[in-house]
């Protein structure tokens, strides 16, 4: 493995920006490559066996582009079990946080709600490493289907999104939570509307920057984080590459960004537009090895 090498970031469509984004502020020397499988999203109401076959396609492709981190983006593929990635390359698999190292220091009355994609509340993963560590807070999972086809179809302020929003709060604030994760990579496009139905009562987290840390250390303890350069993105999409762009630009700086749409059944092959900035840091950076 060199330290070079860039680092692979999935997710079902665009929710990954939101992790992308404090994965670049946390690794600004690193270079991403990022799939959103905008083709085949949401993945949230899929059986496992679907989903296991998708998430084989793109890590077989960020294989290929010789990856030396995965970062899961995207809790529902999180929670069918990164092992099963891990076991089967070279390259290190980082999973989004449940919550559980942070939930404790926010919660005070030990009743905390997360809102995730109905597959990952029916796996009962994040209740189950919440209660591990603190076994004295109650646990409210909370699937909200109508968010990612909502958020995927740019729906911001629309009618549809306020009364999604409501409806899944009201379940929540029913069981007293003073906590509430968001789940799901796709949710933080929402934050600031969660926050104000919420209200000032109740605190909400997203897990994104407790993840982008876990694979910063995860690099720094295998001796393969970069230290120098400018680091860029590669952002992919499967389909609608205008719509992920203007997606990106809510959450990305565009300037350290290229876009490509792919086909994950076609060999990766290299970007096209290797900016000037790209080939200065892949300059500085390539040589170092580990
Ligand atoms: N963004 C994803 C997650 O974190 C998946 C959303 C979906 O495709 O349903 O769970």
């Amino acid at each position: 493995m060199q330290t070079a090498q860039p680092i692979g970031v999935i997710d079902s469509g665009v929710g990954g920006l939101t992790v992308l984004k404090w994965l670049q502020a946390k690794m600004p020397h690193e270079n991403f490559i990022f799939i959103g499988d905008t083709a085949r999203t949401p993945y949230g109401n899929r059986s496992r066996e679907e989903i296991t076959r998708f998430v084989a396609d793109m890590t077989a492709w960020l294989n290929k582009r010789n990856i030396k981190q995965l970062v899961v983006a995207c809790n529902t593929i999180t929670v069918l079990g990164t092992d099963t990635i891990r076991g089967s390359y070279p390259f290190d698999v980082i999973g989004m946080a449940k919550g559980s190292r942070m939930v404790p220091l926010v919660t005070k009355n030990n009743r905390v709600g997360f809102f995730a994609t109905d597959f990952t509340v029916s796996t009962g993963a994040h209740k189950r490493e919440i209660q591990k560590l603190c076994p004295q807070i109650q646990v409210f999972g909370q699937g909200c289907p109508k968010f990612v086809p909502l958020i995927e179809g740019e729906r911001f302020g629309s009618p549809e999104l306020k009364a999604a929003i409501h409806e899944y709060a009201e379940k929540l604030k029913a069981h007293h939570v003073d906590t509430v994760l968001l789940s799901c990579t796709h949710y933080p496009f929402v934050r600031k509307e969660i926050e104000d139905e919420f209200g000032p009562s109740v605190t909400v987290l997203d897990p994104a920057e407790r993840t982008a840390q876990d694979a910063l250390e995860s690099l720094q303890k295998r001796h393969l984080a970069l230290t120098t350069g400018i680091g860029r993105a590669e952002v992919c999409f499967t389909a609608d590459l205008e719509r992920g762009k203007r997606l990106a630009a809510r959450m990305l700086d565009l300037n350290k960004c290229d876009f490509r749409l792919i086909d994950l059944k076609k060999d990766p092959g290299l970007p096209g537009d290797i900016s000037p900035l790209k080939s200065q840091a892949q300059g500085i950076l390539g040589n170092q090895t580990v």
